[in-house]
């Protein structure tokens, strides 16, 4: 790593530096992430830098992964599966996904809030930022990692997807998995977990704990998932007990990405 020696090299460094302290103090982390791509400190950047994105121009692989991402997108435009919702949703962008459509890590998580429902991006609110700094604190950048909901509008009052709107949603998701074919997805929350790996049990029994998603079809694609609390929920029950224990989930991600 190159030493910072120009004004701005030394501020973005503090930044960096400050960043990863700040993520240590959130998760009880008890090391010092090495980044691997790219040159110099990393830092967090906006998610929807696209200066910052992944290139597919020089990765035929990403650039087909991206059409097939973007024809698929168009397909849940087409068929809006949440129009059939029994209690409509006020949506004003749809929330699709964000990250390398051929990231090793996938994130799933449950609906867009007010903040993903503005923007149309997942995980840009408070939990959003939590989610960053967990995903800096496993030594990667959030344009490394692909991560997407189990709905994609934002549902009245932020309730939670009931198990029918899930289930009208899941087969865009199950082709989101297939098209990204990661080798580890984070389950984060309950009705990511429980509609991933088909369970009815409870966070606190299935987090924590390796588990296999089995994708449709008699050739549906195998992934390991690992399930872990949801940041929204770390924010709310912001005890060192939960954030060991999330620090631990995502320490056996990464251990199993090498
Ligand atoms: N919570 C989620 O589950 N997804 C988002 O995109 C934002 C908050």
């Amino acid at each position: 790593m190159a030493t910072p020696t120009t004004t701005d090299e030394i501020a973005r460094a503090r930044r960096a530096v400050r960043q990863q302290a700040e993520t240590a103090a959130m998760l009880g982390v008890d090391y010092v992430p090495c980044f691997r791509t790219g040159e110099g400190i990393a830092e967090v950047e906006p998610p929807t830098d696209p200066a910052a994105a992944v290139s597919t121009a020089a990765d035929p692989a990403r650039a087909k992964a991206q059409q097939r991402m973007d024809e698929l997108r168009a397909r849940y435009e087409r068929d809006a599966p949440h129009e059939k919702f029994a209690t409509p949703h006020q949506f004003t962008n749809l929330v699709w996904g964000d990250g390398d459509v051929t990231a090793r890590l996938m994130f799933i998580g449950e609906a867009p809030g007010a903040d993903e429902d503005r923007t149309g991006v997942p995980f840009v609110g408070r939990a959003g930022q939590l989610l960053n700094k967990m995903i800096t604190a496993m030594g990667l950048r959030r344009e490394e990692v692909y991560i997407a909901n189990v709905l994609k509008t934002r549902p009245p009052n932020n309730a939670t997807p009931t198990p029918a709107e899930a289930e009208l949603c899941a087969p865009y998701l199950h082709e989101q998995i297939a098209i990204v074919a990661p080798e580890v997805i984070v389950t984060v929350g309950l009705p990511a977990t429980r509609l991933i790996l088909k369970s009815s049990d409870s966070m606190g029994r299935l987090r924590g704990t390796w588990a296999e998603y089995v994708g449709p079809g008699p050739d549906g694609i195998r992934v390991a998932v690992m399930p872990t609390y949801h940041p929204a929920y770390l924010l709310r029950s912001y005890t060192a007990e939960n954030r060991k224990k999330v620090w631990s989930d995502l320490k056996q991600a990464m251990a199993r990405l090498g």
